[in-house]
């Protein structure tokens, strides 16, 4: 019998084709709105892979229902969105998509960076609303990234791979990591921090840790206290580990200077979200790893993991 899977939204149709020349696929359809829950609750049942989105909560009370289940390839880096723990415990495998997101997420952390540090959108937006009177000494003045001290929270993959691009640009670049990283440290010229101590001295810290109830509001009140008036946060890892209303307080308060988020506490933030009043923020929605090239390589990355996992072959990106 051909292993039965669910593929939770609409991927590229040379990937679903390849997944159906061993299995038998059901897709939910619609490009922009997410599988129900109910939907997603009874497909689950009946079903051997299932290829899932960060947008969908794998949690306790939905393995429950999983009885034949062998494998969940979510099409993410991050997978704080599974019950990781849930899942070994019923001897499901859990896959993710590292590696090909690296570079172009990268690139996303440091257009971001640049972006909120010179003020574009806010530029942008004076420009179309004809607000542009005349060339002014200090009209739409930000800060200057060449040669500053970047700050980078997480020193995975992504956060070696904007350290290159920081030193690009001459930055002086320091790193708090849950260990250190002696031949990044050398090869890059990182200095470690204690995470105090790499608030106080950045003048842009960046936000790459992955989310765990560790780092749940890891940069609060206290350490958003600790940044320089002149600084700038950015965060293209998760929403919830920077607290929101406390990064709201420092931002209105001018206890710092800027931030650009590309991710929320909640997806999609709410239009209304405090955050989104402010002119000091640049605001993105979770697109870090979206180029082209990059979403094809995921989704065939997680088509493997599937492929493999249900072949018994043991996928090369497991997390568990
Ligand atoms: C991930 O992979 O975890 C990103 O947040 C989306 O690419």
């Amino acid at each position: 019998m051909r292993p039965k899977v669910y593929i939770t939204r609409r991927i590229p149709s040379a990937v679903v084709a390849k997944i159906q020349e061993v299995c038998e696929v059901e897709m939910w359809q619609e490009e922009d709105i997410p599988v129900p829950r109910e939907v997603l609750e009874d497909k689950v049942k009946d079903i051997d892979g299932l290829y899932c989105l960060l947008t969908e909560s794998i949690d306790e009370s939905l393995l429950q229902r999983a009885n034949k289940l062998k494998v969940i390839s979510n099409m993410a880096v991050g997978f704080n969105n599974i019950d990781v723990e849930a899942a070994t415990q019923r001897g499901i495998i859990v896959t993710n998509t590292p590696g090909v997101l690296t570079e172009t997420t990268a690139d996303l952390t440091f257009a971001l960076l640049m972006a909120t540090a010179r003020r574009l959108v806010e530029a942008s937006d004076y420009l179309r609303e004809g607000s542009w009177k005349t060339w002014s000494p200090m009209l739409l003045t930000g800060q200057d990234v060449y040669g500053a001290t970047l700050g980078i929270i997480g020193l995975g993959r992504i956060g070696e791979s904007l350290a290159k691009r920081a030193k690009g640009f001459d930055m002086r670049v320091l790193y708090h990591n849950r260990s250190r990283k002696e031949q990044a440290e050398q090869v890059l010229g990182l200095e470690y921090k204690e995470l105090d101590a790499l608030l106080k001295q950045s003048d842009f810290v960046c936000v790459l840790t992955p989310y765990s109830p560790e780092t749940r509001n890891l940069i609060g009140e206290r350490e958003l206290s600790l940044m320089k008036s002149t600084a700038i946060l950015i965060n293209t890892a998760r929403g919830g580990i920077v607290d929101e209303a406390a990064l709201y307080q420092a931002l209105s308060n001018g206890a710092i200077w800027a931030a650009g988020l590309d991710v929320f506490e909640e997806e999609p933030v709410k239009p209304d979200h405090p955050l989104l009043t402010l002119p000091n923020v640049v605001t993105l929605p979770h697109i870090g790893s979206a180029s082209i090239q990059t979403r094809t390589k995921m989704a065939e990355l997680a088509a493997l993991n599937l492929l493999q996992a249900l072949r018994g072959e043991g996928p090369a990106h497991r997390v568990n």
